[in-house]
C-alpha cells in the first residue's frame, strides 16, 4: 500500500500532461475530411492514457491521505471549500479530481462514438474534452499548491542572519525567569483567541460548568473539526458556576491546553476557590496545576492525547430568552 501510495505525486503528471496535450490534438480532429482519423486516434490515445493515470492517481491519492496528518476528507465541513487552510486545499483537491473522473468518461465515450471515415471527430468531444482538460490542470495545480503546503510545513524556518557590528556586549542573565510561574499569563489572555462556542455550553466533563472555549486564531478550523492541532496551538476553556441549570455569576476555573513542542500541556487555574468548593481541590483556596503536575493525572484520562475527544463535546446550551 505505501509503495502505490508513494508515487502519487509521480502518477498524477500522467493526467496534468493529458490536460495539456489534449485540446490541441481535439482541436486538429475538428477538420472533416480525408486523412483525420490519424487525428482521432491521437485524441483517444490521449483519453484513454488520461483516464487510466486518473484512476490511478486518485487511488494512490486517496492511499496516501492518511499519512498526511490531515482530517479525513469525509469530516471537512462543506464550508472550508473557499478558505486557505490546508483542509480546504485538500477538499477542493478532491472534488476536482472526482469531478474529472466523470467529465473524463463523458469526454472518453465522445471522442470514441463511431464517425464516418471522412467526419471531424465532432463538437461534442471538443467541448468535453476542452472542459476535461482543464479540470484536469486545475486538480494538478491545486495539488502542487497542497504538496507545497506540506512541504513548507515541514520544513524548519531558517534562523534570521544577523548583521554583527562591533556589538557592545550584551550581558546575557543566566536565570531565566519563569513569566508563568505565578499564573498562566497566556491563557488569562483568553479574550484575545478566537471564541468556538458564542454561547456558554454545559460541560459535564469538567465540574458540570458553563465553558465557552477559545482557540489560536490560526488553528480555529482545525479544533472545530477535531484534527490535529498544530504545535503552538493554545486552547483556553473559560469557565462559569452553574447556577439554577443556567450559567451563573460566579467564575469557575480557567481550562488550558498548549501544544508544545514537546507535546501537549495541560493548566488548570482557579485563582480564588469559593470555600465551598474546596473540596473539589483537597481544601486548596487557590489552585494553578501545569504540565507534570501530578494533580493533573485525572484530567489525563480524557486528554491523554492533549485534545478531547471531538465526539465527545458537549452541545447543551440553556434555552434562549427571546425577551
Ligand atoms: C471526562 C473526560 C474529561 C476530563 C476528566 C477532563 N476533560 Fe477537558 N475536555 C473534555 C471534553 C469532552 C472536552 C470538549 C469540550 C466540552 O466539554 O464540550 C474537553 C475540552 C478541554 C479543553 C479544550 C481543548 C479540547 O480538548 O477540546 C481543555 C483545555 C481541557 N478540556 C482541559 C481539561 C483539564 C485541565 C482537565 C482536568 C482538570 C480536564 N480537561 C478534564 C473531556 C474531559
Amino acid at each position: 500500500m505505501d509503495w502505490f501510495a508513494a508515487p502519487h505525486a509521480l502518477l498524477s503528471h500522467l493526467p496534468v500532461a493529458t490536460g495539456l496535450l489534449l485540446p490541441w490534438a481535439l482541436l486538429a480532429a475538428q477538420r472533416p475530411g480525408r486523412g483525420i482519423r490519424a487525428w482521432w486516434t491521437v485524441s483517444r490515445y490521449l483519453g484513454w492514457l488520461g483516464l487510466g493515470g486518473l484512476l490511478a492517481s486518485l487511488l494512490s491519492g486517496f492511499l496516501s491521505l492518511s499519512g498526511l496528518g490531515l482530517v479525513p476528507v469525509h469530516r471537512i465541513p462543506l464550508r472550508l471549500l473557499g478558505g486557505s487552510g490546508p483542509e480546504s486545499l485538500l477538499l477542493r483537491h478532491v472534488l476536482l479530481g472526482s469531478g474529472a473522473l466523470l467529465l473524463g468518461g463523458a469526454a472518453l465515450w465522445a471522442m470514441t462514438r463511431p464517425r464516418k471515415e471522412h467526419q471531424s471527430l465532432g463538437l461534442l468531444a471538443l467541448g468535453l474534452g476542452l472542459l476535461w482538460s482543464l479540470l484536469l490542470v486545475l486538480t494538478g495545480d491545486n495539488g502542487h499548491g497542497l504538496a507545497h503546503l506540506q512541504r513548507r510545513a515541514a520544513t524548519p524556518p531558517v534562523p534570521a542572519t544577523v548583521a554583527v557590528q562591533a556589538a557592545p556586549p550584551v550581558r546575557v542573565p543566566t536565570v531565566v525567569r519563569d513569566p508563568e510561574a505565578q499564573a498562566p499569563l497566556r491563557a488569562l489572555d483568553y479574550a484575545a483567541l478566537q471564541p468556538v462556542h458564542p454561547d456558554p455550553v454545559k460541560s459535564l466533563a469538567h465540574g458540570g460548568r458553563w465553558i465557552r472555549a477559545w482557540v489560536s486564531p490560526e488553528a480555529a478550523e482545525v479544533y472545530r473539526v477535531g484534527g490535529t492541532l498544530p504545535p503552538g496551538t493554545l486552547v483556553v476553556l473559560s469557565s462559569q458556576e452553574d447556577r439554577w441549570g443556567r450559567p451563573g455569576p460566579e467564575v469557575g476555573p480557567l481550562y488550558a491546553l498548549e501544544i508544545q513542542a514537546a507535546g501537549p500541556s495541560l493548566t488548570f487555574y482557579w485563582p480564588r476557590v469559593p470555600a465551598e468548593r474546596s473540596r473539589e481541590v483537597g481544601g486548596a483556596a487557590r489552585v494553578y496545576w501545569r504540565g507534570g503536575d501530578a494533580q493533573l493525572e485525572a484530567c489525563r484520562t480524557c486528554h491523554a492525547a492533549g485534545l478531547a475527544d471531538p465526539a465527545k463535546r458537549s452541545r447543551w446550551r440553556p434555552a434562549r430568552r427571546n425577551d
